[in-house]
């Protein structure tokens, strides 16, 4: 006969085995993929290194090895340009110049070669500003061996001038809020939140270019042709202008709440890593706050009570809903938080009923539960969003979001992403961020127990 205690007590102590037989398999993930220098997100489809990646990388990675963490963001923060941009792809130089498409060769003309640190090849645009606030929790994850090796007094000029990138060149729009200049510096690549936008540029003809992506993924979880046709547009072009903000024609331009959200959460980080190196914390405080009013004002939308992106080229909000509006919930301080979580629980992305937060209204025309970011659930906006519901007091909301991560995780081998639904997994296996903000979630669970 069993008695109560036992009844409880053995599932409890399975689910102890389970996490930890979870924790050992993200971190042979993060082992597998780290180069020496840096962790690929994934060895087959993305073998380089990646910006907005590294830093979700190094949040996870801190809990294994806070030195590690520290390189990780110290690799990316050395191929950053003279002008302070942040690249969004350092690419590896042990790799094939042909497994990525587009690789070196088509980012590096001699414009850019000059830009960027002697022997050090990128790309040309950037990816959302995480990571600042990456450096800030990787130093807490060990403050002493962060200071020994004056981690944040060599990341803090570097970050701030990448902050100061964003802020000189990217205010295209006039209202102190960073613009992209293409799909992939949302880090949400084919959203339909860019479909209206996208419409304007002429793609490259079909057949004038050779995808690689397509060795390693199925091409129903991917982009297609055509949207492959009108990103190396818009990268040609800008590359050909030199990578210049102002000179360049931009036929893309944009105001992402997700990227400006996350500009914002690490200008805070920002604040903290000055007062840390005896510097002064005010002036990031104070853009953090303005840039918090600038992002309400100019892209929240209190019908839709969602954030939304604004087209700087026709110059109206995109009315399209997807998960990057529901970014900002990770700001301190949002004055709309609370219809902020209204939406999140409602029909469009239904809280608690999802897997995953889904990247796209699953009301919406586009709305596709397996291709890349038109609807599939994502670790790392799943990620930010529990720290928005954690930080708005939506304690419960966050712990069932938490577990459903981790067993999303576990179920599909560490998928870059899942059927919002379902939780069957798409895109690649063994990916790193997947990896990574599982151990960080199991790292909170386990505070929290
Ligand atoms: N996410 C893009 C890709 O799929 C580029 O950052 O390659």
């Amino acid at each position: 006969m069993t008695s109560p205690t036992q009844a409880t007590a053995a599932p409890r102590h399975a689910g102890a085995r389970d996490r930890a037989e979870l924790r050992r398999a993200a971190v042979r993930v993060l082992l597998r993929n780290w180069t020496g220098r840096s962790t690929l997100p994934s060895r087959s489809l993305y073998p380089h290194q990646w910006s907005w990646d590294s830093a979700f990388i190094a949040l996870g990675l801190r809990h294994v090895s806070p030195r590690r963490a520290q390189q990780e963001l110290e690799s990316m923060l050395g191929a950053q340009w003279t002008d302070g941009r942040l690249p969004h792809i350092v690419f590896d130089p042990a790799t094939p110049p042909d497994a990525y498409f587009p690789g070196p060769g088509f980012w590096t003309p001699e414009t850019a070669a000059a830009q960027t640190p002697a022997g050090t090849s990128t790309t040309g645009i950037v990816q959302p500003p995480v990571h600042a606030f990456a450096a800030w929790e990787t130093h807490l994850a060990d403050p002493g061996e962060s200071r020994r090796r004056g981690f944040l007094r060599r990341a803090y000029p570097r970050l701030a001038a990448w902050h100061r990138y964003l802020a000189r060149h990217r205010d295209l729009g006039g209202s102190g809020l960073a613009a992209i200049v293409h799909p992939w510096e949302s880090g949400m690549d084919n959203s339909p939140l860019w479909d209206g936008l996208l419409e304007r540029v002429t793609p490259w003809p079909p057949g004038s270019f050779q995808r690689r992506d397509l060795d390693h993924a199925a091409g129903g979880d991917r982009p297609t042709d055509l949207d492959y046709g009108r990103y190396l547009r818009l990268a040609a072009d800008y590359r050909d202008h030199g990578y210049d903000d102002a000179a360049t024609p931009h036929a893309f331009a944009a105001e992402d709440p997700s990227f400006n959200a996350l500009r914002i959460v690490s200008e805070h980080a920002l604040a903290r890593i000055a007062a840390e190196t005896g510097h002064d914390p005010q002036p990031h405080e104070s853009r953090a706050r303005e840039l918090t009013r600038a992002l309400t004002a100019s892209l929240y939308d209190p019908g839709a009570g969602l954030f939304l992106a604004r087209d700087l080229v026709g110059g109206e909000p995109v009315r399209e809903y997807g998960a990057a509006g529901l970014v900002p919930l990770a700001v301190p301080g949002l004055p709309v938080a609370g219809e902020l979580l209204a939406t999140a629980r409602g029909e469009r992305f239904r809280l608690g009923a999802t897997r995953l937060v889904p990247s796209y209204d699953l009301t919406g025309h586009a709305f596709d539960p397996h291709r890349y970011w038109r609807g599939p659930g994502w670790f790392n906006v799943s990620w930010v969003i529990h720290r928005g519901l954690m930080l708005h007091g939506a304690a419960q909301d966050a712990a069932a979001l938490r577990a459903s991560l981790l067993a999303a995780a576990s179920s599909t081998g560490f998928a870059e992403y899942v059927d919002p639904y379902s939780g069957e997994g798409h895109g690649t296996r063994d990916f790193s961020w997947t990896a990574a903000t599982a151990l960080d979630l199991l790292a909170q669970e386990e505070a929290a127990a």
